[in-house]
C-alpha cells in the first residue's frame, strides 16, 4: 500500500533555477557579461563550446533564456499557484558587479533582486539563494584567469557581503558555490569553466589547477559564511554539492576500496565545508603528486571559522566504479554502467534508492541538516494542440524520489529542510544549452534555437506537484 505519511510541518517544498539559465536580459539593467554568455549551444553528443568573444554566427542560449528577467511576476504567480513555500534561484554576480572587481555595486542590479524577492514574499515564498552558480563575471576570467587567482577570494567575499547586507531581511537561506565538486571531473573543459572560470592552456595540469581553484573557493566560502553570521546570526548558509553516490560494481574488496576512494575524491569539498579542515588522505595525495599548492596557515584558520550550517545538494543519478589497478579515482575514466538501473535519454542513471542512501551518508558523515536543492528528470516533452503536456514519466521519477526521501526522513531520522526540484519552469540546460532537455512543471514555448512564443503552460506534473505540496507529501 502507498505510504500516506506526511513530511514534517514547515518542510520547504519549492523549485530551483539559476539566474543565467532563465533570466535572459543579458545586457539589461547594467549587467556585465558572465562566462555563461560565451557558452554556445551543444547537445548530448556535442559539448557546448566556449568562445573568446561573442561571435555573430553562433547562438548563445543564455542571452535570452526564457526571459524571466521581464516575466518573473507571471512565473512567481504560477509557483504560488502550486503552493511553493520556497524558491531557489541565484544572484547573477555580473548584475551586481558587472566586471566583478569594482568597489561599488550596480544599484540597478541590486534593485532587480529586491523586486524579485518582494514578489516571492508577497506569496509567502521564501527565497533560497545561491551566490555563485556557473555565472562568474567574464572580466574576472579575462583579467585574472578566474579562480586561478587568489584575488578572486576578495572579489567574491565583497559580492557576498553586499548581498547579505542588502537582502538579509528578505533572504534567510543561502548557498555559496553551486556544485563546487563538479570539477572533480577536471578533464572536462565544461566543469573547470563553469565552476572556476578556468580555461586550461596547452600543457597545464588540469588536476592541479582544479585543486588550487577549489581551495580558494572553499576559503572564500568560509569567509562569506563567517561574515554572514556576524551580520545576522539567523542566516542559514550552506554548501551546494552535486551528489552522485559512487557504488562498487561488485563486492570484491578491491572494488569496495576503490569506490570508497572515489567517494572521498568527489566529496572532500563538503568535508572541508562542514568540518573546516582537509582530510588527511588528500594532504597525502597532494604530497604524492608533488602539488605545491598555495594553502596558507591563515587559510586553514579561516576554513575552521566558516563552516556551513547545512548541506545543500543536487541529486540526479548514481555512479558505479570498478577497480582497474590504479589507486586514484579519475572521474573521466573510471565510471562503468550500473547493470541494475536505467538511464535517462541523456544517459543519466536513474536511481531513487540512491537518494535515500545519499541522505543517510551525508547525515552519518556531517550530522548537519540537509536540503535537496535539485532533483528531476530532463526529458523531451510534447505540447499537445490544446496546450497540455502529459508528462507521466516525470511524475513517476519525482514520485519515486520523494518516496525515498520520505523514508529517509520518517524512518531513518534524517534532518531534511526541504526539496526544490530543478528547473521548476523549463529553462536552458546547463550541460548542453538545450531547451528541449526539459525539467519543468511549467512548459515554456521555445525551441533550442530560441524560436517560440515564450508562452507558459501547466504540465500534468504541475497539478500533481501542487497536490503533493497541499497534502504535505501524504499523496504522491
Ligand atoms: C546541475 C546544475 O548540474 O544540474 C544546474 O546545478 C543544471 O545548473 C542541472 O541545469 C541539470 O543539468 P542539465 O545539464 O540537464 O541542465
Amino acid at each position: 500500500a502507498e505510504d500516506k505519511r506526511e513530511f514534517p510541518k514547515d518542510f520547504l517544498w519549492g523549485g530551483a533555477v539559476a539566474a543565467h539559465q532563465l533570466e535572459g536580459g543579458y545586457q539589461d539593467g547594467g549587467k556585465g557579461l558572465s562566462i555563461a554568455d560565451l557558452f554556445t549551444l551543444g547537445d548530448k553528443d556535442h559539448p557546448r563550446t566556449i568562445t573568446k568573444k561573442i561571435e555573430a554566427d553562433q547562438y548563445y542560449p543564455n542571452h535570452k533564456a526564457i526571459d524571466f528577467y521581464h516575466r518573473y511576476p507571471e512565473d512567481i504567480k504560477l509557483f504560488a499557484e502550486m503552493g511553493f513555500k520556497c524558491f531557489r534561484t541565484s544572484i547573477a554576480w555580473s548584475r551586481i558587479f558587472p566586471n566583478g572587481d569594482e568597489a561599488e555595486p550596480n544599484e540597478e542590479g541590486l534593485k532587480f533582486y529586491d523586486d524579485l524577492f518582494d514578489e516571492c514574499l508577497k506569496y509567502d515564498i521564501q527565497p533560497v539563494v545561491t551566490l555563485s552558480h556557473f555565472e562568474i563575471p567574464l572580466h574576472l576570467v579575462q583579467e585574472y584567469g578566474g579562480w586561478r587567482d587568489r584575488k578572486l577570494i576578495k572579489f567574491f567575499v565583497h559580492f557576498a557581503d553586499v548581498c547579505f547586507k542588502r537582502y538579509h531581511n528578505k533572504v534567510k537561506y543561502w548557498m555559496t558555490f553551486n556544485e563546487i565538486n563538479n570539477q572533480t571531473d577536471f578533464e572536462a573543459a565544461g566543469h573547470l569553466y563553469t565552476d572556476s572560470g578556468i580555461v586550461p592552456e596547452e600543457g597545464e595540469d588540469n588536476e592541479k589547477l582544479m585543486y588550487q581553484a577549489a581551495h580558494y573557493e572553499l576559503v572564500a566560502s568560509a569567509q562569506a559564511v563567517k561574515l554572514g553570521h556576524q551580520l545576522d546570526p539567523d542566516l542559514q548558509i550552506g554548501s551546494m554539492i552535486a551528489m552522485c553516490p559512487i557504488y562498487p560494481l561488485t563486492s570484491k574488496p578491491e572494488d569496495i576500496l576503490f569506490a570508497q576512494r572515489a567517494m572521498q575524491t568527489r566529496y572532500w569539498f563538503s568535508d572541508v565545508h562542514a568540518n573546516g579542515f582537509y582530510p588527511q588522505w588528500l594532504l597525502n595525495f597532494f604530497e604524492k603528486k608533488n602539488f605545491k599548492l598555495d594553502i596558507t596557515t591563515a587559510d586553514l584558520a579561516q576554513l575552521k571559522e566558516g563552516t556551513v550550517d547545512y548541506i545543500g545538494f543536487s541529486y540526479y543519478m548514481s555512479f558505479t566504479v570498478k577497480y582497474t589497478g590504479h589507486e586514484d579515482y579519475n572521474e573521466a575514466h573510471d565510471l562503468v554502467p550500473n547493470p541494475y538501473v536505467k538511464a535517462s535519454e541523456w544517459g543519466w542513471q536513474i536511481d531513487p534508492t540512491g537518494l535515500r542512501y545519499a541522505l543517510n551518508w551525508f547525515t552519518d558523515r556531517y550530522h548537519l541538516p540537509l536540503f535537496v536543492v535539485e532533483n528531476g528528470l530532463g526529458a523531451v516533452d510534447q505540447l499537445t494542440e490544446d496546450h497540455k503536456v502529459h508528462d507521466d514519466y516525470r511524475i513517476k521519477y519525482m514520485h519515486d524520489h520523494i518516496l525515498q526521501m520520505k523514508r529517509a526522513v520518517l524512518d531513518d531520522g534524517v534532518d531534511l529542510m526541504g526539496y526544490t526540484p530543478w528547473g521548476c519552469i523549463d529553462l536552458v540546460s546547463a550541460g548542453t544549452g538545450e531547451m528541449s532537455k526539459r525539467y519543468g512543471f511549467i512548459y515554456v514555448d521555445e525551441d533550442d534555437h530560441g524560436n517560440g512564443s515564450l508562452d507558459r503552460y501547466r504540465k500534468d506534473s504541475f497539478y500533481w506537484f501542487k497536490n503533493v505540496i497541499e497534502t504535505n507529501g501524504a499523496e504522491l
